[in-house]
């Protein structure tokens, strides 16, 4: 077990990296963040940041020599990187799980080989013939196999006539064709495992995506027992089969009541941040804890809860930005605001979220119209 005043270490200067800072800040750990923004959120959080590339291996070192311990906040670090560091501390994450889920192709394969239910798809490179794959491909979304984040590196793809020119607008890297599904409801489940095996699972979460970025996430899911009982499943199957240890995350898709894998996340996940308001442990205290041998905290939800994501577009148009009205969205009853400290409101960039949280669902959907409505979004949630 590392216990605290260790030094823990994060790969990756995010929010997500700085929601893990803050977690470990709390219980007393010292925090280290490798990224190479030297204006990165969690970096401005953390004791000691470490401005570099993720392949420099000077930094790694630097950084395996001071930290008891290592994680990552997104999947796109170079595996030889998590190698490095693994030859001379812990490392949670292994590679093997984030090698799975930083490849869209590798991921769909590691699925499919497990029979674990997914969206169609194939694999698109430079040697596809378009009038060789399934017509139920089309109408379609062709997704770049690596790097794609908020709906990023995706084009969608109306029949086989169109595939080439989809393909150049990715640049001709690999990618997979997806089928265009019509959903009935998006869910993910966040979860945690620790080396030992034993997993924690965060009830499912019902997710609202909007151009394709996560605009409200939703406590308790309102689907059938079965489903959220399935989708638990699927998710602790994925993580036993990753041997993943530390948070973890899956996205579902629902489409004609079925259940589908749609991704995977070797990390927390945006859709897992109203547990830090709403769970008796979150989802960043679930990291830490299996970063460093701790026993899994209890995620039990103490409240119904609903996750607004904060955009940059809300900042109005760029060249003259303004803050959006905080003090009436704090005046909304359960309201947390949570702001992730970027300097430059981007459109589509995540600047911050808020979460209500409530004794009871409808009320908590009420409350989060009454944020979205302070900040100028749609009140749109029917609470
Ligand atoms: N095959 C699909 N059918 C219908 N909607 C999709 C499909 N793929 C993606 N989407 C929509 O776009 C969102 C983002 O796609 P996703 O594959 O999760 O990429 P990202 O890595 O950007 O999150 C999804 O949550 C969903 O709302
Ligand atoms: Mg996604």
């Amino acid at each position: 077990m590392i216990l605290p005043p260790a030094t823990v270490g994060v790969l990756g200067g995010g929010q997500l990296g700085r929601f893990f800072v803050l977690a470990a800040r709390e219980h007393g750990y010292r925090t280290w963040v490798l990224d190479p923004d030297p204006a990165s959120p969690a970096g401005a959080a953390a004791h000691r940041h470490v401005v570099a590339a993720y392949d420099d291996s000077g930094a790694l070192d630097e950084v395996g020599a001071a930290c008891a311990a290592v994680t990552t906040e997104f999947e796109n670090v170079p595996a030889p990187a998590l190698d490095r560091l693994a030859t001379v501390t812990v490392v949670r994450p292994g590679s093997t799980s984030v090698q799975v889920c930083q490849d869209r192709i590798a991921e769909k394969a590691f699925l499919r080989e497990r029979e674990i239910p997914h969206v169609p798809y194939a694999v698109v490179d430079g040697d596809t013939d378009a009038a060789e794959l399934p017509a139920d491909l089309f109408p379609g979304i062709l997704k770049v196999a690596r790097l794609g984040y908020d709906g990023r590196g995706q084009v969608s793809v109306a029949g086989p006539g169109d595939l080439a020119a989809a393909h150049a607008e990715l640049g001709g890297a690999p990618a997979v064709l997806e089928a265009r599904l019509s959903l009935d409801v998006e869910l993910s489940v966040v979860l945690a495992r620790d080396a030992a095996g034993p997993v924690a699972v965060f009830p499912p979460a019902e997710n609202r995506h909007v151009g394709g970025i996560l605009d409200v996430s939703i406590v308790p899911a309102r689907v059938d027992a079965a489903l959220t009982e399935q989708a638990v499943a699927t998710a602790v199957e994925v993580a036993t089969a990753l041997d993943h240890v530390g948070t973890v995350a899956v996205e579902f898709f629902v489409s004609g009541g079925r259940l589908m894998v749609n991704e995977i996340a070797p990390r927390p996940h945006n859709s897992g941040h109203a547990t830090i308001d709403a769970c008796t442990a979150s989802q960043f205290d679930q990291q830490l804890r299996a970063l460093c041998g701790l026993p899994l905290g209890e995620v039990r939800a103490h409240s119904a809860s609903v996750m607004v994501n904060l955009l940059g577009d809300l900042w109005g148009p760029e060249g003259d930005p303004r803050e959006p009205d905080w003090a009436a969205l704090l005046a909304v009853p359960g309201a947390h605001l949570h702001l992730y400290g970027k300097a430059e409101a981007r459109p589509g960039r995540k600047m911050g979220h808020a979460t209500v949280v409530a004794g009871d669902l409808d009320v908590a959907l009420a409350r989060a119209d009454a944020v979205r409505t302070a900040v100028g979004l749609a009140a749109d949630l029917g609470g």
